[in-house]
C-alpha cells in the first residue's frame, strides 16, 4: 500500500553523543523488519556507526549497500534500486555524509520504478509525493543538512538534477555529534563551510521566510564561533555545535533553497574536482560582497529593499566586516584558515574562457532565488573577482 509521506513538522529527531545506539530500537518500534542500510564504504566503520549492526533485533534483516561514489550519480542509483527491489525493504536507513543520505532518499522515492526508467523520471522533474517504506537518516558529517531537507541531488550524464517532494522527508532523524569526529580535516572543512554557505545563502534567498531566517541565524551563531576549532582540533563541544548548526542550516534551505554560490558550485566540482563545500566557498565571499553592494534598483521585484539592507548588514556584522570588500576578504580568510585553497586560479580555473563556461552552464532559472538580477555576463564578472 502506498501512503503519503508524513507531513508532521518538525520532524522527529533524536540527538546527542551516542544517539546512534538508539537507532535499532527506533527501527524496531516503527515496525520495520526488512531494512536496506545505505552507508559510506569506509565512513560507516570509521565514524563508529557500524557498532549498531549487532544491536538490531533478531527478527530484523539488514542488507548493507555502499556501492556508490560521492556526488550521487544515476548509474549508482540504478544499482541501488535493483538491490532495493530484490529486498523489498520496509525501511531505508541512510547513514553517512550528504551523498549517502541523498542516495537513501532517492532509493526510497523511486523504489517502485523500473531502474531503467529512473533517468526519465528524474529528467521529468516530477514532485515525489508518496513512498511505500520508512526513511530514517543519520548524518556522519556536519555539513549538507540533507537529513533535514525534502530534496536530493543526482547527476545524470554529468548534469545536476534536484529531485524534490514531501516523500523525501525522513520519518526520523538521529543526530549523533560523536560520529562526525573521524573524518579528515579537509572533510570537516569542506562540510563545515558548506553549512555556513547554506545558512548565509538562505538569509538572502527570495524563498526565505521568518522561519527559515530563524533557522539560518541559529545555524550561523553555532557554526562560525567553532568551525576552525572543529576542523583543526575537533572535540566534543565543537562537534556538538557543528552538528546542531549544520542541521539548522539544512532546515533553513529546506524552506528557502540555495542561491548562486551553490548553483555555480556543481560545475566547479564536476570539472575541476574540489568537493562540494569547497567549491561553494570559492565564490561565497564575492557573492556576499555583491549582495551587500546591491542598490535597490538591482533587487528583484518583491524583494523589500529595507529588509535586504538589514539582512546584509547583519551578515556583515556576524562576519566582523565593515563593508562589502571587507566581507569578501573575511570569508576568503576563513576559507584559508580552514586549510582550503582559496580562489578559482588555485583550483585550476585560470582563464576567462573557463570562467565563461562555468557561468554559461548555470541554470539561469535557479538564479531566480537570488535577491538581485543575475545574468551570464554578471556571473562572469563576479567570477573574475574570485580569480
Ligand atoms: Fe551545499
Amino acid at each position: 500500500m502506498t501512503t503519503s509521506a508524513p507531513a508532521r513538522w518538525p520532524l522527529v529527531r533524536t540527538f546527542g553523543d551516542g544517539a546512534i545506539d538508539a537507532l535499532p530500537g527506533i527501527v524496531h518500534r516503527l515496525g520495520h523488519r526488512r531494512i536496506l542500510l545505505v552507508c559510506g564504504e569506509r565512513s560507516f566503520e570509521a565514524s563508529g556507526a557500524a557498532r549498531i549492526l549487532p544491536r538490531f533485533h533478531d527478527d530484523a534483516e539488514v542488507v548493507r549497500w555502499s556501492g556508490f561514489a560521492p556526488n550521487t550519480d544515476v548509474a549508482d542509483l540504478r544499482r541501488g534500486l535493483e538491490i532495493a527491489q530484490d529486498l523489498g525493504p520496509e525501511a531505508v536507513l541512510g547513514i553517512g555524509g550528504g551523498s549517502a543520505l541523498d542516495m537513501a532518499k532517492l532509493i526510497t522515492a523511486y523504489q517502485d520504478i523500473p531502474p531503467e526508467t529512473v533517468t526519465d523520471e528524474i529528467r521529468a522533474g516530477r514532485t515525489v509525493s508518496t513512498r511505500r517504506c520508512g526513511l530514517l537518516l543519520t548524518p556522519t558529517t556536519s555539513g549538507s543538512g540533507s537529513e533535514a531537507t525534502h530534496f536530493a541531488v543526482v547527476y545524470v550524464d554529468e548534469v545536476k538534477h534536484s529531485v524534490g517532494g514531501p516523500a523525501l522527508r525522513a520519518d526520523h532523524v538521529v543526530i549523533d555529534p560523536s560520529l562526525t569526529l573521524s573524518g579528515s580535516p579537509y572533510q570537516r572543512a569542506t562540510s563545515g563551510i558548506d553549512a555556513v554557505a547554506q545558512a548565509i545563502e538562505s538569509l538572502w534567498a527570495t524563498g526565505a521566510t521568518p522561519w527559515s531566517r530563524r533557522f539560518a541565524w541559529g545555524a550561523l551563531h553555532r557554526l562560525l564561533p567553532v568551525i576552525e576549532i572543529f576542523v583543526h582540533h575537533p572535540g566534543r563541544s565543537s562537534a556538538r555545535a557543528m552538528a546542531i548548526g549544520a542541521h539548522l542550516a539544512g532546515r533553513a534551505i529546506d524552506i528557502s533553497k540555495t542561491t548562486a554560490p551553490h548553483a555555480l558550485s556543481y560545475g566547479i566540482t564536476k570539472s575541476y574536482g574540489p568537493s562540494h563545500g569547497h567549491a561553494v566557498a570559492l565564490t561565497l565571499g564575492a557573492f556576499v560582497a555583491e549582495h551587500a553592494r546591491a542598490t535597490p534598483e538591482r533587487l528583484r521585484s518583491g524583494v523589500d529593499p529595507g529588509e535586504h539592507r538589514r539582512n546584509m548588514a547583519d551578515i556583515l556584522e556576524i562576519l566582523g566586516a565593515r563593508n562589502a570588500d571587507e566581507a569578501h576578504h573575511r570569508v576568503d580568510d576563513l576559507v584559508a584558515r580552514l586549510g582550503l585553497r582559496v580562489g578559482l586560479a588555485a583550483n585550476g580555473i585560470t582563464t576567462s574562457q573557463q570562467r565563461a563556461a562555468l557561468a554559461a552552464e548555470v541554470n539561469v532559472e535557479r538564479l531566480g532565488n537570488n535577491p538581485i538580477h543575475l545574468d551570464v555576463s554578471e556571473l562572469e564578472r563576479i567570477l573574475e573577482r574570485c580569480a
